[in-house]
């Protein structure tokens, strides 16, 4: 995947140098923005994807629609039900022993972990794993700076660790029974309709399938259990039955727990 670092289109010296940084970092070249829009801007550079560096926090901007930025997603309403006292089914799914770290092998934007460091403060080691390289800057930096109103939310937040690397590579070098659990949510073979938070990153995120070989390491890196989230139909439940689905037949997503 190529991409280019660039600022904001009013942007300013301490953007650029801030846009240099993360060009270096991220080890992709870094274009002066020149005042340009993002279309003309992609079009001088062979459709590349572009990162724009500004004072309000990174952009990734694919050519599809509006740039991705940092965002609560559904996490936001999720916190809420969860609030109000309302069954989440990924929690549920978390069982009821106390936990002290969570390993998430598709970070994404972050929202699964978000609701499990808000609704589980006993998990000190939350390490989400981004094999997007960009999608990983940005919702890393969502995790550092992202300010919410309830100040809760915010430092669930912060507990959570981004690493920019494929779960492949993690979780062969991790040690046995090294985190308490170990969550997949890859991305759906049938997409749901209603979600339309993916939708301008699918086709751009990485899409793995579920093999049975990272079944397998995550089984043995996790201590208590494995979760995958799919659709309630989908193969792979079929191919490798879970223990039990929590979510299930009236629900869009179940997640599946492996226990071990
Ligand atoms: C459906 S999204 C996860 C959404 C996430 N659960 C959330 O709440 O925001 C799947 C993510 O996993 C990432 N991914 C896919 N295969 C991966 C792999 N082998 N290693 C690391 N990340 C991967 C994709 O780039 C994508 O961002």
């Amino acid at each position: 995947m190529m991409a280019i670092v660039t600022i904001s289109q009013k942007g300013k010296d301490q953007e650029v140098a801030k846009a240099n940084e993360v060009a270096k970092l991220l080890q992709l070249p870094y274009v002066a923005r020149n005042g340009l829009s993002l279309p003309r801007l992609q079009a001088q550079h062979e459709g590349e994807d572009i990162l724009i560096v500004s004072k309000q926090g990174p952009k990734l901007y694919t050519g599809e629609g509006k740039a991705h930025e940092f965002h609560l997603s559904m996490a936001q309403l999720r916190i809420i039900a969860y609030d109000r006292g309302q069954r989440d089914h990924l929690i549920g799914a978390l069982g009821s022993e106390p936990l002290h770290s969570w390993l998430d092998c598709t970070a994404g934007l972050g929202s699964d972990s978000l609701l499990v460091a808000y609704a589980r403060p006993e998990i000190s080691r939350l390490v989400a794993l981004e094999g997007n390289p960009l999608l990983a800057y940005i919702t890393n930096y969502g995790c550092r700076h992202f300010t919410h109103k309830s100040e809760v939310v915010t430092q669930a937040l912060r507990r959570i660790q981004v690493c920019a690397m494929r779960y492949e590579t993690f979780l062969q070098q991790a040690s046995t029974n090294s985190f308490d659990m170990v969550y997949f949510d890859p991305m759906f073979e049938v997409p749901v309709k209603e979600s339309p938070q993916f939708l301008s990153l699918r086709g751009y995120v990485l899409a793995t399938s579920m093999t049975e070989t990272m079944l397998k390491e995550a089984k043995r890196v996790a201590r208590n259990r494995v979760i995958i989230k799919e659709r309630p139909f989908s193969s792979v439940f079929q191919t490798w039955e879970p223990s039990y689905i929590e979510g299930g037949t009236y629900s869009n997503v179940a997640y599946g727990v492996y226990k071990v």
